[in-house]
């Protein structure tokens, strides 16, 4: 039976560029959708722009420009760096929009109409000077339980507290340094507690990953708080329905920019909405980063629940990117922007590095250039792309670019590469892909020391006949490798099939021979990285 799967990555924030952290997670998302489409499939793939909120509105405003224009430069932006690395998207959407807007009032209203909204008057940090209320993340001061100073307005880096930013000892505003004053709002808060139960429930079920549970369940045990959904005027966001100066926090109107990609697709495309959001005709896959973990797995599961909504199948969290074993950094040099990379280097071997890293747990993934540099050289010039460069001129040279067919070693070798198509599958489903990439390139490596056994530009001085049966099995274990690797070596991929004059490729392939054929001139399909190439993306 074949899969209907709807998948998305998180949304990326309107007021800054795409950085290699960000590529961990859509190379990672698009591979897994790539498998599931040549596994024949339906996937749809969405994303969008995070568009709101406080940052993206201080941005705008230091480069004096409406937050309105920021965003529809920002999002041109994104859309180049994800092509570069051949990011698939069946659309890539923006939180400001007019489906977005529509789906998080109805959330609202259906969340009202449930009694899970109500209105509490708290004390809020107002910067004069800004003319603005401080989010957390504006505020710093000292720790109002460990007395730690340089702390941020929402916890304690120091004891792991957290507190209200009212609270602070000596707070300060980070744009302006100025001591802000406490001003009474009235908030809007979404009734979380009285979800515990059912979303305790879904998280039971295997939605995620044990050791993401056992995390969640530590959350549930300290007890779960009422969540403040409302922004004070000026913000940058959608107006709460019924209020005169009450804006959607960001984080509240996000998530929803999935529903909102997803109908505008199927408006785009008359795909039916209702089969992938309402019916459960779909499954739903999130790919997240660690980081944003609580917002995926309380609060979203509640407001779908109290909306109708289906709820996602599978949350997957990743790890972050650290670069030469810390945290990027535009100090160090470290903080590598894609453009930056994409000036430089094959889009492909970032993504065939990063696959051959991720696993399916949380663990960050370090990048280093001379690892990268290594590992790409290594796995896939000198033991894929070789195979070609080196069948193809004899082949097309002195065979008259005619295939035949394996000879009785060569059987033996493509039975055991194909030996490995369930394994394979199965790593590549469950996000094991390090795992993957390396059985893969063991099946090369093979490939490999069979044809230098074999010696086919010896053979064929005096036997065209077993020249030509060594050099098919080298080209159609090339063709079983290269269709492994598809996911992850897209275009790669596509230049081997044209120099094999072949349809494009799918997993059914894996099981069929490419015998008695004619091939087309070998184009050169990639090169070595030198290292002092690759060192011009650090600054
Ligand atoms: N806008 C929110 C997500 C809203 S989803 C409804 C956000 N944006 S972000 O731009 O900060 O991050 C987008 C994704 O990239 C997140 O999943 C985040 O975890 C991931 N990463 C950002 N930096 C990263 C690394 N250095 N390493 C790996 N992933 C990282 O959060
Ligand atoms: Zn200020």
């Amino acid at each position: 039976m074949k899969r209907k799967i709807l998948v998305t990555s998180a949304l990326p924030y309107a007021n800054g560029d795409i950085h290699l952290g960000h590529m961990v997670e859509v190379i990672q998302t698009d591979i897994w959708v790539r498998f599931q489409k040549i596994m024949g499939n339906t996937c749809y793939y969405v994303c969008a722009d995070d568009t709101h909120g406080t940052p993206v509105m201080m941005t705008a405003r230091k480069l004096g420009i409406p937050p309105e224009q920021l965003i529809k430069e920002v999002h041109k932006s994104h859309i180049k760096d994800f092509q570069g690395f051949y990011i698939e998207f069946d659309n890539y959407y923006s939180t400001e929009s007019e489906e977005n807007k529509e789906l998080s009032e109805y959330i609202y209203n259906m969340a009202a109409k449930e009694k899970a909204i109500y209105e509490k008057e708290i004390d809020q940090l107002f910067c004069i000077n800004c003319k603005m209320f401080l989010p957390d993340r504006f505020i710093k001061g000292i720790c109002p339980v460990c007395k730690a100073d340089d702390q941020y307005g929402d916890s304690c880096e120091h004891c792991s507290s957290t507190y209200n930013a009212a609270d602070m000892i000596d707070p300060f505003c980070v744009e302006c340094s100025n001591k802000p004053e406490i001003r009474k709002s009235n908030h809007y808060f979404f009734k979380l507690s009285a979800f515990k139960e059912r979303v305790e429930d879904w998280i039971n079920q295997e939605h995620v990953k044990p050791e993401i549970r056992n995390k969640l369940r530590e959350w549930f045990d300290q007890g779960i708080r009422d969540w403040d959904i409302s922004r004070d005027a000026p913000y940058f966001g959608f107006k709460i329905p019924g209020t005169a100066d009450k804006y959607f926090y960001v984080w509240m109107d996000a998530p929803v920019g999935y529903i909102a990609a997803t109908r505008n697709l199927c408006e785009k495309k008359g795909y039916n909405f209702d089969d992938i959001w309402r019916n459960g005709k779909f499954e739903i896959y999130h790919f997240i980063g660690k980081d944003i973990l609580y917002f995926h797995t309380l609060f979203w599961p509640a407001m779908l629940m109290v909306s109708g909504f289906n709820l996602p199948a599978k949350v997957n969290v990743h790890g972050f990117l650290t670069v030469n074993g810390t945290k990027m950094s535009k100090s160090r040099g470290t903080f590598i922007n894609a453009s930056k990379y994409l000036e430089y280097l094959n889009p492909e071997f970032l993504r065939y590095y990063y696959a051959s890293k991720l696993t399916s747990s949380i663990d960050d993934i370090d990048f280093s250039i001379e690892d990268f540099v290594y590992k790409v050289n290594a796995d896939i010039v000198n033991k894929v792309v070789n195979i070609g460069s080196r069948l193809g001129s004899i082949v097309y040279k002195k065979l008259d670019a005619k295939i035949t067919e394996p000879d009785y070693d060569g059987k033996k070798l493509i039975q055991k590469l194909r030996a490995s198509r369930q394994n394979i599958q199965e790593l590549y489903e469950n996000l094991e892909y390090s795992k993957a990439m390396k059985e893969i390139i063991a099946l090369a490596a093979e490939a490999n020391k069979y044809i230098d056994e074999k010696a086919p530009w010896k053979v064929i001085k005096e036997d065209a006949v077993q020249a030509s049966m060594i050099c098919t099995t080298g080209l159609n274990a090339l063709r079983i490798i290269i269709c492994y690797l598809k996911p992850v070596l897209p275009v790669l991929a596509e230049g081997v099939e044209s120099f094999l004059n072949i349809k494009p490729l799918t997993w059914e392939d894996i099981s069929v021979d490419l015998n008695n054929h004619t091939i087309n001139k070998y184009q050169h399909l990639a090169n070595r990285i030198d290292i002092e190439q690759a060192r011009n993306i650090l600054s």
